[in-house]
């Protein structure tokens, strides 16, 4: 058991701080926003992910974790600090450091003892060298290390991602850092979780590495995906036979309206910058950033040419406007690329998100209609699109679906349903990477 402390109650800190105390730790969680602090202790969750709440309710019953503004306190108590503070993007795409380095001169302030740093944050290449500079050059007797330990949290998985991680990798100088942070973790290491040692530098690129290949394979699968239905072949089929073998998976070969979120547009850009700064190019990561974007544009045009051409005058309803399902986020979601370019072509936009609506309102045009449900948003409308593949569309009463649409189209974005049997049922089905059968020599 450790005393931690974790600075920033986002989604990255409150996760980690409420994952961490039901390993068993003493944890407070620190946040300068006196709001969102005083709204934790009432039960207030101030983000969107499920099975969150009850963790944290359940660990503060037990007193292994609570919620303060204090600074000082937080950081004497603590022997472990991570840092989980926002990195938001400055204008040329890099992260902007400024409230990691504010937490790094209060610990150097306020500090005595040992203390271990945890970068959990995603940070630049370079970030934890400059921790320990800040450090070193105003605290000058304080005895400490600085690790980095990366997250991979998906949005909506996120606790079952902390609790079973495929991984803790663990960034370190010290072997007495590496140590602690092992007891840290000491539940998964029991469990046999694979824990990665490693230096600093080396930890920080694992992060950004992960999420470039990830948000690659997807590229990767979503061209593919056009090429099947040119040819008139299944992507399913194609992603299984690839995913069977190990060395690829069958992980993230689903092929979809391309990748959005808070990291996969975020880190692929930080990535690529990082390379320039240091004179090295990474292509594949910036034909992936490009081939991403076209994706958006690719799906806008299918929905173009299923409706005839022109969607002058014409009702679309739209299912899912999140950039995953389980989510809140509308972050680089697909809908914001896809709506406005169809508002823009003459298209009337119904749109339905039980979820995300609320935060879609401030970003899409005032224009777009919000619907209470998915009958609802068929109703009267030329076409039925689905961008996110939330559950509940997967259990669409289709023959309703039909009789309230003016016309039977559906573009899916997300491969919910089978096209035989959509066109079986009348529909003017269109979905990604699965063509009908042609002959390839006429
Ligand atoms: C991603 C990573 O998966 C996490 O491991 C990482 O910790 C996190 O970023 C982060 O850096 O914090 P997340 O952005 O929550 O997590 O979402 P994913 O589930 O990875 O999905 C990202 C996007 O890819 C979504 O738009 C999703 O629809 C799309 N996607 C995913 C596909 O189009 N096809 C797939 O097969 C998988």
């Amino acid at each position: 058991m450790k005393h931690i402390t974790v600075f920033g109650a986002g989604y990255v800190g409150l996760v980690t701080g409420a994952g961490l105390s039901d390993f068993g730790n003493r944890v407070i969680c620190v946040d300068v926003d006196k709001n969102k602090i005083d709204g934790l202790n009432l039960g207030i969750i101030p983000i969107y992910e499920p099975g969150l709440k009850d963790l944290v309710d359940r660990n503060k019953r037990a007193n292994r974790l609570t919620f303060t503004t204090d600074i000082v306190n937080s950081i004497t108590k603590a022997e472990v600090i991570f840092i989980a503070v926002g990195t938001p993007p400055t204008s040329d795409g890099q992260a902007n450091l400024q409230f990691v380095e504010e937490v790094a001169r209060n610990i150097a302030e306020h500090a005595k003892g040992y203390k271990v740093i945890v970068t959990k944050s995603t940070v630049p290449v370079g970030t934890g060298q400059l921790i320990e500079k800040i450090l070193s050059e105003t605290a000058v007797d304080l005895e400490f290390d600085v690790v980095s330990n990366p997250e991979f949290l998906r949005e909506g998985s996120a606790i079952e991602d902390f609790m079973r991680p495929n991984r803790v990798v663990i960034g370190s100088r010290t072997e007495r850092a590496a140590k602690v942070m092992k007891d840290v973790y000491r539940s998964l290491y029991i469990n046999e979780t694979p824990i990665i040692t490693t230096d600093v530098e080396s930890a920080e690129i694992i992060k950004y590495a992960s999420n470039a290949f990830l948000a690659t394979k997807i590229t990767f699968i979503n061209e593919i995906a056009n090429l099947c239905e040119k040819v008139g072949a299944d992507v399913h089929h194609v992603a299984k036979g690839m995913g069977s073998d190990h060395r690829i998976g069958k992980k993230f070969l689903h092929p979809g309206p391309g990748y959005g979120g808070s990291c996969f547009p975020k880190d692929t850009s930080a990535l690529v910058k990082i390379a320039h700064q240091f004179g090295e190019n990474i292509r594949i990561v910036e034909t992936v950033m490009e081939v991403n974007e076209a994706q958006k544009r690719r799906i806008t045009d299918k929905i173009l040419s299923m409706m005839g051409g022109d969607v002058r005058g014409k009702t679309i309803g739209v299912l899912g406007l999140a950039f995953k399902p389980n989510t809140d986020d509308m972050r680089e979601s697909a809908a914001l690329t896809v709506l406005p370019l169809l508002i823009d072509k003459g298209a009337k936009i119904k749109a339905f998100d039980r979820v995300a609506a609320k935060n879609a309102r401030a970003l899409l045009p005032d224009s777009v209609e919000y619907c209470k449900n998915s009958y609802e948003t068929a109703e009267g409308a030329d076409a039925l699109v689905i961008l996110t593949e939330w559950n509940e569309f997967r259990e669409l009463n289709l023959e309703r679906i039909k009789s309230l649409l003016k016309e039977p189209v559906i573009i899916d974005c997300r491969n919910l349903y089978d096209p035989s049997m959509m066109e079986e049922l009348g529909f003017c089905y269109d979905c990604l990477g699965r063509g009908s059968k042609r002959d390839l020599h006429r």
